[in-house]
Formats: structure tokens, sequence, C-alpha cells
């Protein structure tokens, strides 16, 4: 089954053709990096209206680069939801246009399903049920994946996305934008332990996290630095605020393996690249008997390739929706 595929959730267009879920045969996406750079981050309405003009042309590509023509699609995917909303609507309205011409299926596919779908593409062998780390700009939250269609949330940041985080201290150390690339790479010219730097911990909810505190810390510190004229230790700083970060995170997915008795753990999400967390995750793994599952760097970012992937399992399910389907900014992981 081939399955064209979109996904327009924030800063990212992308159009992908995946072959019964697992195999990519395109994977087409336009970037719009250097357009928010600008601005330090990602400005909804210009984001809208670079979804607008790309999305067309990339779903020509996705298709000439996998040798197929329109009438070779049985089916439309698209990411629904959690998103920017004026950004999620241009990828539904166009998704739902292509179905009704093509007469093929529409598949509504929650972008964070999405993101721990790149993992089947990567890892052929990988079957739920596992428990997912999910880290994204947007989004972070622990997940149960009972099947390819079950999941639930056990446990989620209360306020600030880990790669949020990742962004703003990166914004105030200057060091560019997206954060979490430059900051990787900062940290690892040094090995911390300078700066004392907050643990969030919820009472009651162990599987929660919160991440603005540990944001608001480094901008604090930034901007105690440039007001007294000390010098920052910002490779220290990195590796500190990149340590927090692995710590809330990393130590959290753990515990909800173990509680669910799963010896798989899989991550997922653009922060899934940064290679101090890939590390820590490793080592807490082999340590537990636990087989963990990374995305290759290349399916860690939003991508067309990951919505075409968990559609077809939407599709199995038969959960598929007609042209009244909505764009959604926030929904639960569970209701898919
Ligand atoms: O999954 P994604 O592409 O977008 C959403 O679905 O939100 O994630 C983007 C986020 C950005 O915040 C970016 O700074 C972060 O992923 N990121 C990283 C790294 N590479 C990208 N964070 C930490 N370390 C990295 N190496």
């Amino acid at each position: 089954m081939n399955i064209l595929a979109f996904e327009s959730t924030c800063d990212e267009t992308a159009a992908a053709v995946v072959q019964d879920g697992r195999k990519v045969l395109s994977d087409a996406i336009a970037s719009q990096v250097d357009m928010h750079t600008i601005y330090g981050g990602v400005v909804p309405e210009i984001a809208s209206r670079k979804h607008v003009e790309a999305i067309a042309g990339l779903a020509d590509k996705a298709l000439s680069d996998a040798e197929l023509t329109k009438t070779d699609i049985d089916a439309v995917a698209v990411s629904y939801a959690p998103g920017l909303i004026g950004a999620v609507l241009v990828g539904v309205n166009f998704a739902k246009s292509v179905a009704l011409a093509l007469g093929v299926p529409l598949i509504p596919v929650h972008h964070i399903r999405g993101h721990i779908a790149a993992n089947y593409i990567a890892h052929p062998e990988l079957e739920p049920p596992f428990v997912c780390l999910c880290m994204s700009g947007g989004n972070t939250l622990i997940a149960d994946v009972r099947s390819y269609t079950d999941m639930e949330v056990m446990g989620a940041t209360r306020d600030d996305a880990a790669g949020e985080c990742f962004d703003k201290a990166a914004r105030v150390l200057g060091i560019g934008y997206p954060g979490g690339g430059p900051m990787d790479q900062l940290a690892q010219q040094s090995k911390g332990g300078v700066y004392q730097l907050p643990k969030a911990h919820v009472d009651g909810a162990e599987l929660d996290m919160s991440f603005s505190g540990l944001k608001t810390a480094v901008v604090n510190l930034a901007h105690h630095a440039q007001q007294t004229g000390e010098k920052l230790d910002e490779a220290a700083l990195a590796r500190d605020f990149t340590q927090a970060v692995s710590d809330e995170l990393v130590p959290r997915a753990m515990k909800a393996a173990r509680e669910k008795g799963y010896r798989k753990l899989v991550a997922a999400g653009g922060v899934a690249a940064n290679s101090i967390i890939r590390a820590d995750l490793e080592r807490e793994c082999t340590h537990s008997g636990i087989q963990l599952y990374l995305p290759p760097l290349s399916l860690c970012g939003d991508n067309g390739a990951m919505v075409g992937a968990q559609g077809y399992y939407e599709y199995l399910d038969s959960h598929t929706a007609g042209s009244d389907l909505n764009a959604y900014a926030t929904r639960d992981l569970g209701r898919g």
C-alpha cells in the first residue's frame, strides 16, 4: 500500500511516499529555518504562508522521487494535530483536496504518533509494546505504546517542551536557531560541573516533568553576566544545561519502562538527536538489560516519512476521515 503523507505542524513542510508503513520511497522536505532564524524562533503566520508556498511542489517531488504517478497512491495521510494551528491547517486542507481528487482514503495522523513511528522505518524488527520517550520542540512526554494505535501518556512536561528549552537557552547564549544542534556541539567541548541548575519534581506525578525553571535559570545566568560584565563559561553552561535536561528525561523513561515491565525503550523527536541524551539512554538501558531503539538523526526531526509510516497502521485500524477533518493545536496522544 502506497501512502502519500504530509507534514506541516511547525516549520518544516514535508511530503513523502511510504510503502506498507516501513519502506520509504521518497521523503521531500522544505525547511523554513532560514526565515525564522531572523526572529530567533518560529513566527506562526510566516510558517503558515511558507507551507502554502511549498506544499504542492513537495507533493510533486515526493511522487517523482518515488518514481510513481498519482494513480499509484492508495491513500493520503496527514499530521492533523498537535501543532501551530495555522500551519497544521495548510497540510490538512491540502491533504483533503488530494485525497478527494484521487478518490482515495484520507488518514489523520497524530504528529507525536508519527515521531514514534519514525522508529518503525529505522528498525524493521521493532513492534509494540514498548515505552517511548518523545521529546520534540513542542511536546515532551513518555508514552505506553501498547500497540501501533493504542497508546497512553504516562507522564508529560507540565510547561515547556525539552526542545523549546534548548532553543531559548541557545538564543540567550546567542549560538543560533534552532538551538538544539549548536548546544549539543558546544556542550561537547566541556566536562561541565560548573553551574548549579534547578531540578524539577512534581509531587504525586513522578513521571511528569518541568523545563521552565531550567530555562529561566539559564536566561537569568546569561542576563546577570551581561549586566555585571562577568565572563560565562558557555561550553560548561551548555554541558550542565544539557545534563540537567537529560536528568529530567532519562531516569523517568527508565522508571516508566520498569513500571510496565517492557524490555524495549524507544526515543523519538528532534531532541532525540542529542548526543548526551543518547549516551545516557544507552548507558542506562545497557545497565538495565533493556533494548534501546534510537531513531537515526535523519528521522529525529519533523519529516513526512514518519507520517506515512504511522498512517499505514492507522489505516489498518480503520482510522480514516472525511472531508470534515479538522486541524487541532492540541490533542491527546491516546485519542489518536
Ligand atoms: O521534532 P522536531 O523537529 O519538531 C517538533 O515536532 O517540535 O524538534 C525540533 C526540536 C528543536 O527544539 C531543536 O532545537 C531540537 O529539536 N533539537 C535538538 C537537537 N537537534 C534538534 N535538541 C537537542 N540536541 C540536538 N542535537
